[in-house]
């Protein structure tokens, strides 16, 4: 009896070092010909599980979107009022097989048409990262094809290429829920960071102000949506005043509680709170994008990243093709996080090198 369960156990030790083996082969560098330029068919499918949305698509070229899969998790965390980190891991990984399966049925295309995978590494909650990037690396791995790692801020911004013409050189204001970044866009591969918030992100205020007003989370689209109902005059904000090229959203923030708390609660107005904050916003994040444009000399502007979605930049972005601008806003679903913007990133700022050793990470190191 003792001698069987010790060869049982033996076994198990065997196949166990023959699993570390296989995985520990040695990783090339191969250079590998991904990116425009190269007058061939690219297909990439990538992962997007930076943060609460399980994501994959199939994109041609860096453009053309053959599928764009997303199962939010929105449901799941918004009864903690916010993305809960481990909760957000875990449902990545139950659903992830799910939705790159699904990208590929929709796509019509099968793993041996894939040029490349690709996914999200950063920044973002490492965890849900981990998730999305070892699902990728092993397709990678699997199927013998190229792996490119891609940067979270960068894929918001290649989101602009999706479905559409537009070229560089832009500038492009990048504001989600974890960052607000003005960008220079000098060509496919060159993303120049002029400046960025020196404390909250817009989504975050707008997320924060949404709570103060008992809207449910996340609070941008609500905070939006109520905004169209108020008088945007009712209470002045002051903008903040900080370097041309930065952003601060806290004071309006805290301006923002102090007109609340002026209030009993049920006499609050909350539609005209919403229309005076999003005004607020959105003349301040336009100013920012004329200046750095003028500055610049760039007469093309763009904006990406989840808040890209709302109404009032938008309808402000686009009013600036009556001053010569050349205007470009992804499709809404292209605002929010998605794996179609990867994959064009990872087709235009792909650096044609086999990155199967990258590790994901959380921050942004500050310029
Ligand atoms: O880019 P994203 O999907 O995730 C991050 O990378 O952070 O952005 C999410 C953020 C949230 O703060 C959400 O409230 C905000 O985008 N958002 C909006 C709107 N739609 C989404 N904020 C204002 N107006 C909207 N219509
Ligand atoms: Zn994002």
């Amino acid at each position: 009896m003792c001698y069987c369960r010790s060869r049982v156990s033996f076994k198990k030790i065997k196949i166990k070092i023959m699993l570390i083996k296989e995985f520990k082969r040695p990783i090339s560098n191969k250079i590998v010909p991904i990116g425009p330029g190269l007058n061939k068919y690219q297909i990439i499918l990538a992962t997007e599980t930076s943060c609460d949305e399980t994501a994959a698509a199939v994109v041609l070229n860096g453009r053309k979107v053959l599928s764009n899969v997303v199962a939010s998790q929105i449901d799941i965390h918004q009864k903690f009022g916010g993305v809960v980190p481990e909760v957000a891991a875990r449902q990545h990984l139950e659903s992830i097989n799910i939705v790159i399966e699904e990208a590929l049925k929709q796509a019509g295309i099968t793993y041996k048409d894939v040029s490349a995978f690709s996914s999200t590494v950063g920044p973002g909650l490492v965890g849900a990262l981990l998730v999305g990037l070892n699902a990728a690396k092993t397709l990678s791995l699997v199927h013998d094809k190229p792996f490119i790692g891609v940067n979270h801020l960068n894929a918001h911004v290649c989101a602009n290429y999706l479905g559409s013409n537009f070229e560089p050189p832009f500038i492009c204001l990048l504001v989600s829920g974890g960052h607000t970044q003005l960008i220079k866009v000098s060509s496919y591969s060159e993303q120049e960071l002029l400046g960025e918030t020196l404390d909250d992100a817009v989504g975050e205020a707008y997320d924060k102000v949404a709570r103060l007003l008992g809207l449910p989370y996340p609070g941008g689209p609500f905070l939006d949506k109520l905004a169209h109902e108020g008088d945007k005059k009712r209470f002045k904000f002051t903008q903040a005043k900080v370097d041309k090229y930065d952003f601060s959203f806290s004071g309006l923030k805290t301006a923002t509680l102090r007109v609340c708390q002026q209030f009993k609660e049920d006499e609050l107005p909350k539609a005209d709170v919403a229309a005076s904050f999003q005004e607020t916003v959105s003349e301040t994040l336009i100013k920012k994008i004329l200046i750095a444009a003028e500055e610049n000399n760039v007469n093309k502007v763009a904006i990406a990243g989840g808040v890209a979605a709302n109404s009032e930049i938008r309808r402000k972005l686009f009013d600036l093709a009556n001053q010569g601008f050349e205007v470009n806003a992804p499709e809404f679903k292209y605002c929010t996080d998605n794996a179609a913007m990867v994959a064009s990133t990872a087709y235009f700022l792909s650096n044609i090198m086999e990155e199967l050793d990258i590790e994901v990470f959380s921050r942004v190191k500050s310029k």
